[in-house]
């Protein structure tokens, strides 16, 4: 039975700044343990900096950090299923530079920026009440298995979580639609959306959602547009092959109320959340349940969920990532349900496409 979902416009909107975080700067002394450790961890992941002998005292630094965190967040793991801790591709940099790839736009600034859209929103929103029908909830739903979700994207440094995970929205509800999964392109809202929108540095699902439907944009083809990860002119073609996303979208701020957010997983399709991604560097599977705070200041990054799992003994959603396959678990993570775990209940966005 399909819930019909009516027209929420700008409940809440966080920008999501992609990459944002604090620096931590403690120095101590290294033993030949981690030094040998670290020596193993550059061959495996094929770090550039071996015979740089600069950088590698200083990511040296930073994996020890990596060490003692991964400690911190695996010395209180309640389960077997609980999220585990270790290596990435992420652990030789430090917390700020993980959050933080862009510096030519100040941290300062954009926090100010953040303060300013959620200001905004608090004052100007005109939620509207959803028809939400009571219907039982499956127990489990897993969009991946209905082939309308595409490969695991990588981001890089390119801040632009904001696009990826809204075009990722935009091609599941084309599939559900048409039955052709087809992959858009994320270069042209990373090149061309206004509206706060600043390209690899950050912006935010419901203000790019606002200007595509207030614009009336065709999301082109990713072979069309392709990605190039870098703030470019904007190349509007206008080629006829792109797709629309209808007036109707939804952004809520469902904290407190995540039944909805299953329900619209369970009757709609994936939706986007903004979320705090600060303690996630060093994550490589099971389900978040700690540690991932969720007040709106900490939010910096962007994601599409997919589904969830309610039969699990730690009932979660199924989160898509954009850092590429080789992160977390073949790209995806999991998080808890129920107690806006990372913030994802804060910015909750929902498509159709025309
Ligand atoms: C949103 O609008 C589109 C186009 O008019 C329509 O096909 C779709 O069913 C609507 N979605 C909802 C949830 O009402
Ligand atoms: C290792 O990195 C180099 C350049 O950084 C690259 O050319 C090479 O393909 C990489 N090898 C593997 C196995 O990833
Ligand atoms: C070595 O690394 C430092 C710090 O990252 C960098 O500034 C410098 O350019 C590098 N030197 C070479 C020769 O690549
Ligand atoms: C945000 O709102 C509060 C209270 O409504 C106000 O005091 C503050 O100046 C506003 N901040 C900005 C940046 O507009
Ligand atoms: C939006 O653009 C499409 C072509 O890309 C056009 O068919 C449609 O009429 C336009 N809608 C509005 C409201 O301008």
């Amino acid at each position: 039975m399909a819930v019909e979902w009516k027209t929420v416009f700008m409940t809440v909107a966080v920008v999501c700044l992609c990459f944002v975080g604090i620096p931590i700067r403690v120095d101590k002394p290294i033993d030949t343990a981690t030094q040998a450790l670290f020596k193993d961890y550059v061959k495996r992941f094929n770090k550039s900096y071996e015979n740089n002998e600069t950088e590698y005292a200083l990511r040296l630094r930073q994996f020890q950090e990596s060490l003692e965190m991964i400690q911190k967040l695996n010395s209180e793991r309640k389960s077997e299923a609980s999220a585990h801790y270790g290596l990435t591709k992420f652990s030789d940099m430090s917390p700020h530079e993980f959050l933080h790839h862009h510096l030519y736009v100040g941290l300062q600034s954009r926090l100010m920026k953040c303060n300013h859209w959620r200001n905004r929103t608090h004052h100007s929103h005109e939620r509207k009440e959803r028809a939400i029908k009571p219907v039982s909830l499956p127990e489990r739903v897993d969009w991946r298995e209905k082939n309308v979700i595409g490969k695991i994207r990588n981001q890089k440094t390119c801040g632009a979580c904001w696009a990826f995970s809204t075009v990722e929205t935009a091609e599941a509800m084309y599939a559900l639609k048409t039955g052709v999964l087809e992959e858009f392109s994320v270069q042209e809202m990373i090149d061309c959306a206004q509206n706060g929108n600043i390209g690899c540095a950050g912006g935010d699902t419901c203000s790019l959602l606002e200007w595509i439907v207030a614009k009336n944009i065709s999301i082109e083809l990713e072979k069309q547009y392709p990605l190039t990860l870098e703030t470019q002119t904007c190349k509007l073609k206008g080629s006829g092959n792109g797709v629309h996303i209808a007036p109707n979208f939804t952004c809520d701020y469902l904290v407190g109320n995540e039944e909805e957010i299953l329900l619209m997983l369970a009757n709609h399709g994936p939706v986007i959340v903004a979320i705090n991604a600060l303690n996630w560097q060093n994550y490589l599977g099971g389900i978040i349940q700690f540690h991932c705070d969720g007040s709106p200041v900490h939010i910096n990054h962007a994601v599409q969920i997919v589904g969830y799992d309610k039969s699990s003994a730690v009932p979660h959603y199924i989160l898509r990532n954009s850092w590429g396959p080789d992160f977390g678990d073949k790209g995806y993570l999991y998080v808890a349900i129920g107690e806006n775990l990372c913030g994802l209940a804060t910015e909750v966005s929902s498509l159709d496409v025309l």
